[in-house]
């Protein structure tokens, strides 16, 4: 019985891994120094191109806080990302992503919602999480090789079992 358990879960686990996205890796180091300073380089794939021109087009106010940078760097910096947008991109990343509507946040874009609504909230107020945004508490491989496997044993079995791992 404990046998055959096993070897269901390693099944389930096989077709995961065979499924599990992996956004392409941010190479650009303007983008690497200018948006991962404060918290990871997020991935361009997750929003369309309008939410990137909002968001980078106003950096004066960004979730509440002055991340104002130099107009020519900031003309780069959007540049990558419209490049790289849900809706402008064709790498598989971006056609997932992609869904109609602007979002102010990724975490307010119908794909996270779809992977992280199960995610009770005491998962988000961890001392170790504190943010729905703080991906690589998660996924602590997200910015180095793009890979959205998630690794929450810090996690209390109960609540990591709710999040669907
Ligand atoms: C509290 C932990 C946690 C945080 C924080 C978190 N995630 Fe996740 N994420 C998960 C879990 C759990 C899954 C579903 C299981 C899995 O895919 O390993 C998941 C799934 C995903 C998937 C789907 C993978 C697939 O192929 O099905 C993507 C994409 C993703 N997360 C992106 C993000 C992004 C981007 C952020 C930050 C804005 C983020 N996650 C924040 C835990 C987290
Ligand atoms: C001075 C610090 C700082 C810098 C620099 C910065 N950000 Fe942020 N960013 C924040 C804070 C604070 C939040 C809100 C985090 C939260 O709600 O947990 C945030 C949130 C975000 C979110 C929303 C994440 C979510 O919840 O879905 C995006 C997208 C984002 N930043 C993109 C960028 C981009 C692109 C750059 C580079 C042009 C950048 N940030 C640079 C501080 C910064």
């Amino acid at each position: 019985m404990r046998a055959l358990t096993i070897a269901a879960v390693l099944v389930a686990m096989a077709a995961t891994t065979a499924q599990a996205e992996t956004f392409p890796v941010i190479q650009n180091a303007t983008v690497l120094k200018e948006c991962g300073d404060c918290h990871m380089a997020f991935p361009p794939e997750t929003l369309p191109k309008a939410s990137w021109e909002k968001i980078i087009g106003n950096m004066a106010d960004h979730f509440g806080e002055d991340a104002s940078i130099d107009p020519a760097v900031a003309a780069e910096v959007l540049a990558y990302h419209v490049q790289n947008a849900s809706d402008v991109s064709t790498v598989r990343a971006a056609t997932k992503w992609r869904a109609n509507g602007t979002f102010a946040r990724i975490t307010d874009a119908p794909r996270f919602q779809d992977k992280h609504g199960t995610c009770p909230p005491e998962v988000w107020k961890h001392e170790k999480v504190r943010s729905k945004s703080n991906c690589l508490a998660c996924h602590t491989t997200m910015q180095k090789d793009g890979s959205t496997d998630a690794n929450m044993n810090f996690l209390p079995a109960n609540l990591k079992s709710q999040c669907g791992e």
